[in-house]
Parts: C-alpha cells; structure tokens; sequence
C-alpha cells in the first residue's frame, strides 16, 4: 500500500540556523520558508535525489511540535511520511486494522498542496506516519 518515502521531517528549535546547516555545510538546495498555520509550523524543504527532508519550526502557541521539542531541545527526527495513492482507502484499511488516525480522522492540505494523515506512533513502532496522496 505505501510507495515511496516521500520526506523525512526534522522539528528545529531554530530553523534559519537548520537551514544554514543543510544549505552551507551540507550542500543541499533548501526551499523558502513556508509558513503552514493550519499545522501549526513553518517548513522547509531539502531537495535530495531520492526523496525531501522537511525542517519543521513551531508556528503559533498550540503547534503539535513544541511538546516534542521540549522533550528533545536540539531537535530531532520527527515523523516519516510515506506516499500513497488512495489516501481515503489507506485510512479506512489502517482503521479496520486497528490503527489509530490522529485528529478527526480527515485528511488536511499538507505542505505540497496535498492531503495528509498522520498515524499514532505507538502503532507503527513508536514512529509518527504521515502519509500523503500523490
Ligand atoms: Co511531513
């Protein structure tokens, strides 16, 4: 059911010096940053070859990234996302599963204009899953 890796996401505590760290040491195109209050960050993203990975800074005072960011203050890997092509069917294949959805069970307009959902992380090996219709 899921494809490709389609990013990695990193919460920053600080995202122009993350950006610094992927543009100016690591080499790597970095996108503008993209503000997304409706997920309540601010993204960039890191063109690589083979697939994204997303710089996520807290946006607003309830973003869903300031908790895991008090609990890992440099930062750290934050969730995977994975591509699917039927995003409705994903979800209600994850759900007759047993799998927990995050939020109201819908999928959102993620950051590539895209729906999303994210999956509970204690049902997939302690990893956030977001996955994402192409
Ligand atoms: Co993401």
């Amino acid at each position: 059911m899921i494809g490709k890796v389609n990013h990695i996401a990193i919460a920053v505590p600080d995202l122009p010096a993350a950006v610094a760290i992927y543009r100016d040491m690591l080499g790597a195109p970095v996108s503008q940053p993209q503000p997304l209050p409706d997920h309540g960050v601010t993204v960039v993203f890191v063109e690589l070859p083979n697939t994204k990975v997303e710089l996520l800074e807290p946006l607003g005072g309830s973003s869903p990234i300031a908790a895991f960011l008090e609990k890992a203050p440099a930062g750290g890997i934050h969730h995977i996302c994975y591509e699917v092509d039927d995003i409705l069917a994903a979800r209600d294949r994850l759900a007759a599963a047993g799998a927990r959805v995050l939020g109201d069970g819908n999928p959102k307009i993620g950051a590539h204009g895209r729906p999303v959902l994210f999956l509970h992380p204690k049902d997939f090996c302690g990893t956030l899953i977001e996955l994402e219709q192409v």
